[in-house]
């Protein structure tokens, strides 16, 4: 395996709730800096994907690696480490209701870091504004729209600088317009943080827009991986008609 090449490596994952099997050997490496977009229909088994890197689930059998270090059945103590290098955008954007977007921002360093009230202060404007919601602290989640939790939820992610972050369904249930904003924000995330990012979606526009190299998945598994251009021209029946889109 090559942990130079490759910040996070799936090695032949295996998952089943209740024997129903949800991963049957997945296999996916994804490279430092890029942003790779894992396409696929609803219940394929991307949401648990993500949780398995977390720490969240574990697998029956298999192994992820995080800079070659492995996470899969890592002890809980040692996760924590892990998960601070890792932002996650969770599907729904789960914003914590009853606390403000500026608390909201502020949690993991208020709860993880020794940096003071200002520091912190200063960092959540900061990342507030990256996001185009400067000054925007006070309000409460239920003040804001969709793509407005989205945005304010990508900050919250930031707030810790992680080296890695997890988009879950960015744009689903947004209007086209407001997606292709948060689409331009996942691009900037990445250009001006250098951040790797793993972004799953059964959304293709947002997919094809946002991707360095794209992974199909079904049932399970990822069928085809590589760039935009390989991906269209995929020999694969069903990534071909994944990617037709609705007739
Ligand atoms: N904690 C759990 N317990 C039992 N079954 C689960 C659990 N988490 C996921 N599943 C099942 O695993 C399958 C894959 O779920 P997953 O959430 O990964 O789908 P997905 O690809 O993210 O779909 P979507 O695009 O709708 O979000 C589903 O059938 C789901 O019901
Ligand atoms: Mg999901």
């Amino acid at each position: 395996m090559n942990h130079d090449l490759y910040k996070i490596i799936f090695r032949d994952i295996y998952k089943s709730f209740e024997g129903k099997k949800v991963l049957c050997g997945l296999n996916l490496d994804i490279k430092r800096g890029e942003t790779l977009v894992v396409l696929g229909r609803s219940g394929c088994g991307k949401s648990v994907t993500l949780k398995i890197l977390l720490g969240l689930l574990y697998p029956d059998s298999g192994q992820a690696y995080v800079d070659g270090q492995e996470v899969t059945n890592l002890p809980e103590k040692k996760m924590v480490q892990v998960r601070k290098k890792i932002g996650m955008l969770f599907q729904g954007s789960a914003l914590f209701d009853s606390m403000t977007v500026g608390d909201n921002v502020a949690f993991a360093l208020a709860e993880h870091s020794n940096k003071s009230k200002h520091e912190i202060a200063e960092i959540v404007s900061r990342n507030l504004e990256f996001v185009d919601l400067a000054g925007s602290e006070h309000l409460m989640p239920s003040e804001l729209s969709g793509g407005m939790k989205k945005r304010a939820a990508l900050a919250r992610a930031m707030a810790y600088q992680p080296e890695i972050l997890l988009y879950d369904e960015p744009t689903t249930g947004l209007d086209p317009i407001t997606a292709t904003t948060i689409n331009a924000l996942i691009r900037k995330t990445q250009n001006e943080y250098g951040v790797t990012s793993i972004v799953v979606t059964h959304e293709l526009d947002s997919g094809f827009s946002v991707a360095d190299r794209i992974a199909v998945m079904d049932r399970g598994q990822i069928l085809e991986i590589g760039t935009i251009d390989e991906i269209r021209k995929s020999a694969n029946e069903f990534v071909q008609t994944f990617i037709a889109g609705p007739k």
